[in-house]
Order: C-alpha cells, then sequence, then structure tokens
C-alpha cells in the first residue's frame, strides 16, 4: 500500500518563523544544512522546561530534579531509538557532531592510534571531521589519507577503495551526506568492507539525521555522530552513539562532576558509558527539545522527507541548468541529497548570497567547511541551497528567479 504523504503546507505552518517578510520580500528559506528551523512543540518544549522543571539533573533529591533527570534520560532512549541504537547506554550528549568526532578522536583515538598506522577520511569530509583527525596524527605520528572524489559528479571513487582501505588504516571516519556536495555516500557498504579487515568506522550523520532513515545496525557502524539543531532541535546539543563495547574500553574525553564513581586524593574510579564521557551540568533543555524533535520527525516520515528533499533539490538542480546561463553546478546530478552547490562564471559566490537576500531568500555562500574539498573542485567556494520539508516547489521557482535576476546584474 502507498502510504498517503504528508501535509507539507500544515507542516510548514508549524514553523512560527517561516511566516515573515525579510528587506520586504517573504522569506524563502533555503540554508536548512546550516540549521533548521524549529517547530512550534520544540520550542514550547523548552519554554515549559524553564517555566516547570528546571533543576540539575542526577544531583537533587526533589521533585524538580527527579522531573528534570527523566526526562533527561528518556531523551537519551528517545535518541537510542531514532538511530536503532541496542541501548541508550550507546548515546553520548555532546554540544554536536563536531564534539561528538573530537570526543572519539581524543579518547578512542589516543588510546588506539600510534605512529604509521592510517587515519582515513574521504576528500569530501567538513572540517569537523579532518581537523580533529589531524590533531590526533600530530599527537600520535599517525597519518591521514583521503579516499578521492571522482570527476565532477562529486562521487567517492569507489573503485580506489581497496587500494584505501588497508590494513594499517586503523579508523575510516567519513560523512553520510555531504553538506557541499549533497553527494549520499554507501555508508553500509563502506563500513562492512572496513569491519571485515577489523578497522573501526565513525559515520558523520549531521546532514542525514533529520532527513533520511539512519540505523546505526543497518549501517554497521563503531561510532555515529548529529546534531541537534539541524533536525528542528534546539542548538547545543548533538549525539554520538558508540558500540557499547568501544565505549566500555575507552577512557574519559573531559573530567568534572557527573562522570565520577568516586573521587580520592589520590585518583577516581569513573561511571561507566554514557555518563564517564559527560563531565559537569550538562545541556538540559537541549535533549528535551531534541526528544520532542526526533518525535516531530518521525511523526512526518524520515522516508518522506529525504523524497520530498530530492525532489526539490533535482528539481532546483534541472531548473539551474535550463534557465540560468553560464552557472556551474556541484555534484551529482542524480540521486542528491536535498541541496544544490552552484557558482556562477565571474560572480564570487557571497555577491550571489548577498542579492538573494534582498530578494528575501537566504542561501549560504563560502567554503562550507569543506575548503580542501573547494581546491580539489578549483573554486574558493559557492552559493549552496538546502531544503528542508517545510520547503516548496514555488519557493524553488522564485529561487531560481532570483538568480536569473542575478545573472542578468553582473552580464557576462
Ligand atoms: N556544516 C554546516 C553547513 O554546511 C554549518 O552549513
Amino acid at each position: 500500500m502507498i502510504p498517503t504523504p504528508p501535509d507539507w503546507a500544515a507542516l510548514r505552518a508549524d514553523f512560527p518563523i517561516l511566516d515573515q517578510h525579510v528587506h520586504g520580500q517573504p522569506l524563502i528559506y533555503f540554508d536548512n544544512a546550516a540549521t533548521s528551523q524549529k517547530p512550534r512543540v520544540v520550542i514550547e518544549a523548552l519554554r515549559h522546561y524553564y517555566e516547570r522543571d528546571n533543576a540539575n539533573v542526577h544531583r537533587g533529591i526533589h521533585e524538580l530534579s527527579n522531573r528534570s533527570t527523566t526526562a533527561f534520560e528518556a531523551a537519551r532512549a528517545r535518541a537510542a531509538q531514532f538511530i536503532n541504537a541496542r541501548s541508550a547506554d550507546e548515546i553520548i550528549f555532546t554540544r554536536g557532531t563536531t564534539e561528538g568526532v573530537n570526543l572519539v578522536a581524543s579518547s578512542w583515538g589516543l588510546k588506539h592510534l600510534q605512529r604509521g598506522d592510517t587515519i582515513l577520511l574521504t576528500e569530501m569530509e567538513h572540517h569537523s571531521n579532518i581537523v580533529p583527525w589531524q590533531l590526533l596524527a600530530e599527537r600520535t605520528g599517525a597519518k591521514v589519507a583521503y579516499l578521492p572524489v571522482s570527476g565532477d559528479e562529486g562521487l567517492l571513487d569507489l573503485s580506489r577503495v581497496d587500494e584505501f582501505l588497508t590494513r594499517g588504516v586503523k579508523i575510516l571516519s567519513l560523512v553520510h551526506i555531504s553538506n557541499s556536495l549533497g553527494t549520499v555516500n554507501p555508508v553500509a557498504n563502506l563500513c562492512a568492507r572496513a569491519r571485515k579487515l577489523g578497522v573501526v568506522t565513525l559515520v558523520d550523520a549531521a546532514q542525514s539525521a533529520g532527513h533520511c532513515p539512519v540505523d546505526v545496525q543497518q549501517i554497521g557502524c563503531d561510532f555515529l555522530a548529529f546534531s541537534g539543531h539541524k533536525i528542528c532541535g534546539p542548538t547545543g546539543i548533538g549525539v554520538l552513539y558508540g558500540r557499547a563495547e568501544l565505549l566500555e574500553a575507552m577512557p574519559p574525553y573531559q573530567g568534572g562532576g557527573e562522570m565520577i564513581l568516586s573521587v580520592e586524593y589520590s585518583g577516581t574510579r569513573f561511571k561507566p558509558a554514557p555518563h564517564r564521557f559527560e563531565a559537569g551540568t550538562p545541556d538540559i533543555s537541549g535533549p528535551i527539545g531534541l526528544h520532542v524533535a526526533m518525535d516531530y520527525l518521525d511523526g512526518v516520515g524520515r522516508e518522506a522527507i529525504f523524497r520530498h528533499d530530492q525532489e526539490l533539490a533535482q528539481y532546483a538542480y534541472e531548473q539551474l541548468a535550463a534557465n540560468v546561463p553560464n552557472v556551474r553546478l556541484f555534484g551529482p546530478r542524480h540521486g542528491r541529497a536535498g541541496l544544490v552547490s552552484f557558482l556562477l562564471k565571474d560572480v564570487h559566490a557571497h555577491d550571489v548570497v548577498t542579492l538573494a537576500d534582498q530578494a528575501g531568500v537566504a542561501l549560504r555562500g563560502g567554503h562550507h567547511c569543506t575548503q580542501p574539498l573547494m581546491h580539489k573542485l578549483g573554486v574558493e567556494s559557492t552559493a549552496r541551497a538546502s531544503f528542508y520539508f517545510y520547503n516548496t516547489k514555488a519557493e524553488v521557482d522564485r529561487f531560481v528567479e532570483v538568480i536569473r535576476e542575478v545573472r542578468k546584474f553582473f552580464a557576462v
């Protein structure tokens, strides 16, 4: 039976921020890869928490602290369900994807890597999945290698995996959906190949967790990180999934309150995972808002969201290609996720974004924290439109019209 498609227009009305004018024009928010907007239920959950339940977690034996703790741990269980982890103990709350990668690099990496080992990334990684590994390489003497991206379509060169994924590799850390290209990487396949060689795997799910179904058991990764703010949740909260067996053997990331069993002047005994990795008072409202965001997204359905975003991205790609002279489009022509990166010949991406903003269209321009990839593509920056389920085809039509106007303004 074909499922009934969600009522996208009704869902859009859940996002109060979208109903406004910017520079006198109706807002078209196409910067969802940077951060998504928040539905009213998430905003209300935060308000309710601060108005009724605010207290520190795991500390006080009083009603408000119990409520906070229960809600905080319920969010952990919900996050486990959201990505099909086997247990809530495999979920560590972080500040976001970046902190998740840093935690693995510091804790797992410092324990397991030594001189001569290889950290394998891909050429399309975000800086947050490059810099922590470069820092680790400097500290351990390990080296960083990059699985190449091939051709104009911005796909991983899968014909070269055997050349790069060798026994010297200790960890493969790769992005699920590229924030610059829209490429959807075959993460399950690559994790399976890594596992056969005993290589540990980390998946950066920042652009995928809220946009398509993500199942850590089906992907078969050891670690997976994502951010709350890109999936309709609050800023400052993220999730790191780690397979229990690995987390249990990892040393703490930071030291402080909450993560200890007992402390003596002579030394400390640590709690088991995940609490061992959550030193200090955590972000409490963040997980509570994130819980509601995850419920909301699964109420819509992430398969439907993925199809919707893909359709918009495909449509935007085709319309730009057909209607805008001298446009260069990046990333795969087909099967892309919900974003389009482009450049107008002889126009700086920032100029495109500034003029689009004057027309009410919010884009992002720059290197998108993927500078090495930009250099590989022979550019410094791109303009990017990134979509979510509350965006419409009519907005894409208006966006293409605006880009045509920009093109005319900078006539070549
Ligand atoms: N990584 C985010 C982006 O691509 C911030 O915009």
